[in-house]
């Protein structure tokens, strides 16, 4: 597939989708002698090559096929993985919050099966610099094996190094050279420090992580470095609709969790932020903060003094009356306050 434009007829060395009979799916890059054997019969690259993308081929059998070239999407859903992949929704919210733009130089950790890579490429395009550091030499093959499989060569502007992120940064770029960090990696705290030091001023640095706990880690590391911008966080819940004559409405099943996204900009050096006028927020509870959100966090409006010794006094003749009851002596209320 051609790295700059995938769209018009199908050339030679083009990967197609092709939907066959019972809407069976089969991949395949074209070859001006190439032929699809299945047991529906044989389908002749030939046939396609020339011809627009999404037209309708018939194999030697007379069964049809339908013929796209994959988008990023498909390919990244289907392509081999080493690690988990950063789904399509996320990836497209992390160049929206990142700011990832055309010509940016843009750092990524860890590689993992290079889903995010591909979509990081092609927002920086051919002036953009990305490097991209993952610790595990066998998933940073695979990654680079997916990466030129879709674009159909290694893009100039990509280097994979392999190690961790946190020791090989600060030889790799040089200090305030970096436009974009993302980091997708269990313990991004690990790297803020370099990732201050790489970053030019008003940079982004953006972390996607699988958990709340990971995300209070890593947002209380990057405020308490004074080095960045109040940190901002989300996570993307996409519901896909069915959409069928009168049947339109929300899908049965969804992806209802994929990972949480947290950014923030690097000061320039020495510049501290004005006031934010909002409370510092505790790091861990006491009896009285329990105390005071319990019977808000309920719905429950607070109960006085007086109401209260009038709730244990019922609670007390209750449970008096079943202690008598049991005895079989009967009593009064054994059935409990009304
Ligand atoms: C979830 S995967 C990344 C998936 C990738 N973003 C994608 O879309 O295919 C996380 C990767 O981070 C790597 N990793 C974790 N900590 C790292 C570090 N400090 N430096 C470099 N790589 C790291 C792991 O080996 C793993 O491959």
């Amino acid at each position: 597939m051609s790295i700059d434009r995938p769209t018009g007829p199908f050339r030679e060395g083009d990967r197609v989708q092709l939907t066959g009979p019972k809407g069976k799916l089969h991949t395949i890059t074209l070859r001006a002698d190439g032929e699809l054997h299945t047991h529906h019969g044989v389908l002749r690259h030939g046939e396609l090559i020339g011809r627009p993308d999404g037209s309708v081929v018939t194999n030697s059998a007379g069964h049809e096929y339908l013929a796209l070239r994959p988008l990023l999407r498909d390919f990244v859903m289907s392509m081999p993985r080493g690690a988990a992949i950063v789904y399509p929704k996320d990836a497209a919210q992390i160049l929206a919050e990142a700011d990832v733009f055309p010509g940016a130089v843009v750092v990524e950790a860890g590689v993992g099966s290079g889903a995010l890579s591909l979509w990081l490429l092609r927002a920086i395009g051919e002036n953009g610099r990305l490097v991209s550091f993952e610790r595990r030499e066998d998933f940073a093959e695979v990654a680079q094996a997916n990466v030129e499989t879709f674009l159909g060569k290694r893009p100039a502007n990509w280097d994979v190094r392999v190690g961790d992120l946190a020791e090989e940064l600060p030889s790799a770029l040089a200090p305030a050279s970096v436009d974009r960090v993302v980091l997708d990696m269990l313990a991004p705290w690990e790297c803020v420090d370099v990732v201050a030091d790489a970053l030019t001023p008003g940079g982004v640095v953006l972390c996607y992580v699988a958990t709340a706990t990971q995300l209070s880690r890593v947002a209380e590391y990057i405020r308490g470095t004074g080095l960045f911008t109040e940190p901002d966080a989300n996570e993307t819940m996409v519901r896909g609709w069915h959409v069928e004559g009168l049947a339109v409405r929300p899908d049965h099943r969804m992806v209802a969790h994929t990972g949480f996204l947290i950014w923030a900009r690097r000061l320039a050096p020495g510049a501290i932020p004005p006031e934010q006028k909002r409370r510092a927020s505790k790091s861990s509870y006491g009896d009285e903060d329990v105390e005071l959100w319990t019977p808000g966090a309920v719905g429950d409006r607070e109960i006085s003094d007086k109401n209260l010794r009038k709730r244990v006094r019922e609670a007390q003749r209750a449970a008096d009356g079943a202690r008598l009851a049991a005895e079989g002596r009967g009593g009064d209320d054994a059935d409990g306050p009304a």
